[in-house]
């Protein structure tokens, strides 16, 4: 969850340390660094601090021979062991070489011990100055930078990737990676390597993932890599479909507002290559007929706002298809010994990233067992991509702002599409159902994002009073539920705002106690079935004296006649009426991603890397 970034080439390598990392923050914050080799007596130069890119440029004017580096490697900081400080910050130098670090180092106290016992005192809190040292010490002995890595890999439990830099080798960076990613690039004028792609698009939209057991060696002139036996690894390059312009703001103030605009985009084009005849097509050998008779339960299995998403397709599924569906917080699933149906359960785990360690974890769990696994993942190529047994990509591009949301819309439309397409084998549904409800997916579902987006200027009025609070509620039915936890995530992230999401329903068994005068209640309310039950809930609160903004659709509100105070009309889906799909769903998310946002805005928050968190966490 860390960013990771290095260079080494015919041009200086600060400006290009200080772009990837400048790219990659959205990857951890709280303090960065960089390793600069300028030959010559003291061979490598780190200046590291606490804080953002911008208090390391200021640092960075007291040390101008930074400048001449043609080869460097930089950190920015997600702190898991020790508090986000200037020593704690990487690379961590020691008599040999500096390192950057991604990941955890679990043995990390039985290897300071040891460290301690030979005499060699720690600068640091952290568990990388403590593996960085073990390195230090297998290469005094060896010389041999590739051995020295292995040996050092063969000691230590956890997650890591490593860039380091040798002092005696400081054109040339070593790099080495076990359940964290790390990727590599030969540009024109030199060769990089990252912690995630949108880093390295400067230098080549051709990048290689660097395997496991595997020591990339980067030189001015190209890379290669080698395997425990010396012998050399091949890395083939994949195409990075979009640009740096993609990953780039585009003009807009937050990567998140620019990328809940995206969303329209992103369903469309995430929809229609899984669409043959009208009908949803997926070329995926577990996904066909006679597998899918098979299918007795799904499990969906994810972190975050992909477990959100995963609650989403358990309702579409069970409701389309009657198949019964678990959905499991992955960091709970691993450790519970699950029960698990190897012969007639298909496991779903949802990730953005591909890369969150717990998702990762829980899918060789599964494997383990047995089970097949479809991964329904964003970035091409992530190890949940690689590791399940198929996959399905969500085609949202890039998705840098941490709190994820054109990334949860493509998530719940592919489900939509999954459950159409079991609905349709197990004989739920008839062809001209399931068509009309694909027709409406991939044209009214766009459309009416694309008019709830054209709705942020009345969302943001909306906001004040929900930015003066400090606790808020978020209440619905059925799936309007489910969208309220998500509802709740995001504000919750972005505004540092108290909230809870409660099945309305619910509310009255304890939480109730919580409303008084004045608490502000958000009241979903899209699924017709359940409307009246909502608006028994919402007289409840406001009997109590809740402040109540309902979010629901003009149909409702006619036909519940709410007054137009204090409500936001979402936009119509035609013919919604006539389906059996709750695509209202699609607005809905939307509008509570836009609502969280203008909250977060009118607070004057950090939006797009909010304190504590980090985008993609490759850490358990
Ligand atoms: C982190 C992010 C969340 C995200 C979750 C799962 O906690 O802050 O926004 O939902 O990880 O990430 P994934 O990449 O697996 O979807």
């Amino acid at each position: 969850m860390c960013g990771i970034i290095g260079y080494v080439g015919e041009e200086h390598a600060l400006p290009h340390l200080l772009e990837g990392l400048r790219t990659l923050e959205y990857r951890g914050y709280d303090s960065v660094g960089v390793t600069v080799s300028l030959g010559g007596e003291e061979p490598l130069l780190t200046v590291k601090t606490k804080g953002k890119l911008r208090e390391l440029t200021e640092k960075l004017k007291t040390h101008p021979a930074a400048a001449d580096g043609r080869c460097g490697i930089g950190h920015t900081r997600w702190a898991t062991h020790g508090a986000p400080d200037d020593k704690n910050a990487h690379p961590h130098t020691t008599r040999h070489l500096s390192l950057v670090h991604n990941g955890i180092i679990e043995n990390d106290a039985e290897l300071r011990a040891e460290l301690r016992e030979a005499g060699i005192s720690l600068l640091s809190d952290t568990d990388t100055e403590a593996a960085a040292w073990l390195l230090d010490r297998l290469y005094a002995d060896s010389r041999d930078p590739v051995d020295a890595l292995f040996r050092t890999a063969e000691r230590l439990r956890g997650s890591y990737a490593f860039a380091v830099i040798f002092k005696d080798r400081p054109e040339v960076i070593y790099a080495m990676r076990r359940d964290s990613p790390l990727i590599v690039a030969r540009g024109a004028q030199g060769c990089a390597l990252a912690s995630d792609v949108p880093a390295l698009l400067r230098h080549s939209r051709a990048c290689a993932r660097l395997p496991e057991d595997t020591v990339a060696i980067l030189r001015r002139d190209g890379i290669h890599a080698v395997n425990r036996r010396g012998f050399a690894v091949s890395l083939p390059t994949e195409e990075v479909a979009w640009d740096t312009e993609q990953a780039q703001k585009g003009g807009y103030a937050h990567f998140m507002r620019k990328e809940i605009d995206e969303q329209p985009d992103a369903l469309r084009r995430t929809l229609s290559p899984r669409i043959r005849d009208g009908l949803p097509h997926f070329s995926l050998p577990s996904l066909d007929t006679d597998r899918i008779r098979r299918v007795r339960s799904l499990r969906m299995i994810a972190c975050g706002t992909a477990m959100h998403a995963g609650l989403v397709g358990k309702r579409l599924i069970e409701q389309l298809a009657r198949l019964p569906v678990q959905v499991e917080i992955a960091s709970e699933f691993r450790y519970r010994d699950p029960l698990l149906d190897p012969a007639g359960e298909l496991c779903v785990f949802l990730s953005q990233s591909g890369e969150t360690a717990d998702t990762l974890a829980a899918l060789r769990h599964a494997r383990a067992a047995g089970v097949p696994t479809l991964a329904i993942v964003n970035v091409v190529g992530s190890s949940v991509a690689r590791e399940a047994d198929e996959v399905l990509y969500t085609l949202a591009g890039p998705e840098i702002a941490v709190a994820s949301t054109k990334a949860y819309s493509v998530q719940c439309a592919l489900l939509t599409l999954l459950a159409l397409r079991l609905a349709l084998v197990n004989g739920r549904m008839t062809e001209e159902a399931v068509r009309a409800c694909v027709r409406s997916l991939c044209e009214d579902v766009p459309a009416a994002v694309t008019a709830t987006l054209a709705m942020s200027d009345r969302i943001a009025a909306l906001v004040p009073p929900l930015a003066a609070c400090e606790h808020l509620y978020f209440i619905g039915r059925g799936i309007d539920a489910d969208l309220c936890t998500e509802g709740s995530l995001k504000l919750k992230e972005i505004s540092y705002i108290h909230s809870e999401a409660y099945p309305a329903g619910e509310l009255k068994h304890g939480t109730i106690s919580l409303i008084e005068e004045g608490t502000p209640v958000l009241a979903l309310m899209t699924d017709p079935s359940l409307s009246a039950k909502t608006l028994t809930a919402i007289r409840e609160v406001r009997a109590r004296g809740a402040h109540v903004l309902t979010v629901t659709t003009a149909a409702l509100a006619d036909a519940l006649s709410l007054s137009a105070e204090n409500v936001l009309l979402l936009p119509a889906i035609p013919s919604a009426a006539a389906l059996p799909a709750p695509f209202a769903l699609f607005p809905a998310a939307c509008a509570l991603q836009l609502l969280a946002y203008h909250t977060a805005l009118a607070r004057g928050c950090h939006i797009d890397q909010p304190r504590n968190l980090a985008k993609s966490v490759t850490v358990e």
